[in-house]
């Protein structure tokens, strides 16, 4: 599904708002290869899919806003007959103009020959630099093209912005409609999660189990936003395990780390539950203590909280937790000042999600950490991995991996967790349990 034509308009006038006297680039992701000469399904990429909605490979967007005539221009594969009975009808350069509304369109192999056109007149340029270094060397090569001009007056980009900052700042703050779509992922994730907890049985395989994901993702209509994480055992403990081919067995736990893509948003989730009738005191002590650091850090979602407090709340939470069930010895505010917990909570607590399950946005800004604002959605996802050969460790807590992930939209007095109807209670997980044995 596009967004609306007037949604993208909206958005596209905003971006030449806030660039001034600027112009801007956005090309289309590339086509990645998988081996050989197979693909990978494409994916557009989301700034421009935020900005125009155009959906295939190779093509470039150019917002010029100084450029009277034509401030919204596509360069786009053009139509092909013999191409299209391979891979699909294309929208063609007429296609750009009357369907993306484009002011003006072109074949993309007249890219490099047509950019400096409509760079003249712009005096600085945005691209998301660094992503693509052959394409920033064609940008920098067409703005130097446009400096020709100046004999005459007309100037050309001398100066250079990340676009990434300016379409960040707009991609943070989530409007209702892109709500709906992160709440429709939600709901597809929440089937695909529950799925997966009735049918891990012992002796059933982890990709058997990521096949109910990805067969509840696709019913939606959806695909996985991630490479699914079905981790039993210790493998939850590497974490980022997507080999996904052990076997499950009794007294294990089960780490799902997977999130529907729905009308390009996606959900972020993870639970952790026994595989078997129920969880064992070890794992049990271990998981109360990931699940209160995660209620805690949820609590603490609101305007004006910063991912940088939530991270320290969690952090405090599992130092005094680990400390309380033996999995550490020793001061809690030393080895938080050592950060000795990273040994077993290594990573950080939240991340930006929307269109990219790692989605754009500073974290800070002008050196300060961000304060949340209503429309913004986070992870909250606090874990603990405890290796299989871990020395000086309780033999009971070895091999244990537990993270509780969940997504939190920032609202005016609060938040609203997105995926709060995914279970994570003990007595929940232990039920669906029973009920599977
Ligand atoms: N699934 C990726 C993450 O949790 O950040
Ligand atoms: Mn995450
Ligand atoms: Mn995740």
């Amino acid at each position: 599904m596009h967004e609306e034509a007037a949604v993208l308009r909206a958005r596209r006038a905003e971006v030449m708002h806030r660039l001034g006297a600027g112009a801007a680039i956005i090309p289309a992701a590339p086509h990645a290869l998988r081996s050989g000469d197979s693909h990978h399904r494409y994916r557009p990429s989301s700034d421009l899919l935020f900005l125009t909605g155009f959906c295939e490979p190779e093509a470039v967007c150019v917002l010029a806003p100084q450029h009277a005539e034509h401030p919204f221009v596509l360069f786009v594969r053009p139509r092909d007959p013999e191409r299209e009975v391979w891979d699909g009808p294309r929208a063609g350069v007429e296609g750009a103009r009357e369907i993306f509304g484009a002011d003006a369109a072109f074949p993309i192999g007249e890219l490099d020959t047509r950019l400096p056109s409509f760079l003249r007149g712009a005096e600085e340029l945005h691209v998301a630099l660094g992503q693509d270094e052959d394409f920033d060397r064609r940008v920098l090569r067409a703005a130097r093209a446009a400096r020709v001009a100046e004999r005459k007056g007309i100037s050309a980009p001398r100066r250079f912005g990340d676009l990434a900052l300016l379409l960040g700042e707009m991609r943070l703050r989530k409007s209702e409609r892109e709500i709906l779509r992160l709440r429709a992922a939600a709901s597809a994730t929440r089937d695909a999660h529950l799925e997966a907890m009735r049918a891990a049985r012992p002796g059933v395989l982890e990709y058997e189990i990521e096949a109910l994901l990805l067969a509840a993702f696709r019913r939606h209509g959806g695909e996985p936003g991630y490479t699914p994480i079905v981790a039993a055992g210790a493998n939850a403990t590497v974490l980022h395990y997507v080999a996904n081919r052990a076997r499950l067995r009794d007294g294990e736990l089960l780490l799902i780390d997977a999130g529907a893509e729905i009308d390009w948003y996606t959900a972020d989730v993870t639970r952790t539950f026994p595989v078997g009738p129920g969880f064992s005191d070890a794992q049990k002590a271990l998981y109360g203590v990931v699940l209160a650091a995660q209620r805690a850090a949820i609590l603490a979602v609101r305007p004006g909280a910063t991912i940088e407090k939530i991270h320290a709340l969690t952090v405090e939470t599992i130092t005094r937790g680990m400390l309380d069930i033996g999995l550490l010895s020793g001061d809690a505010t030393e080895i938080i000042e050592k950060e000795l917990y990273k040994r077993f909570y290594m990573h950080r607590t939240s991340h930006w999600l929307g269109m990219d399950v790692h989605d754009v946005g500073g974290y800070f800004v002008r050196g300060q950490p961000r304060p949340l604002e209503p429309g913004m959605v986070l992870t909250v996802e606090p874990g603990i991995y405890v290796p299989e050969r871990a020395a000086e460790v309780d033999a009971r807590f070895c091999g244990i991996g537990v993270r509780i992930e969940d997504d939190v939209l920032v609202t005016a007095d609060g938040n609203d967790v997105l995926t709060g109807d995914i279970p994570k209670e003990i007595a929940d997980l232990e039920a669906i349990s029973a009920a599977r044995a």
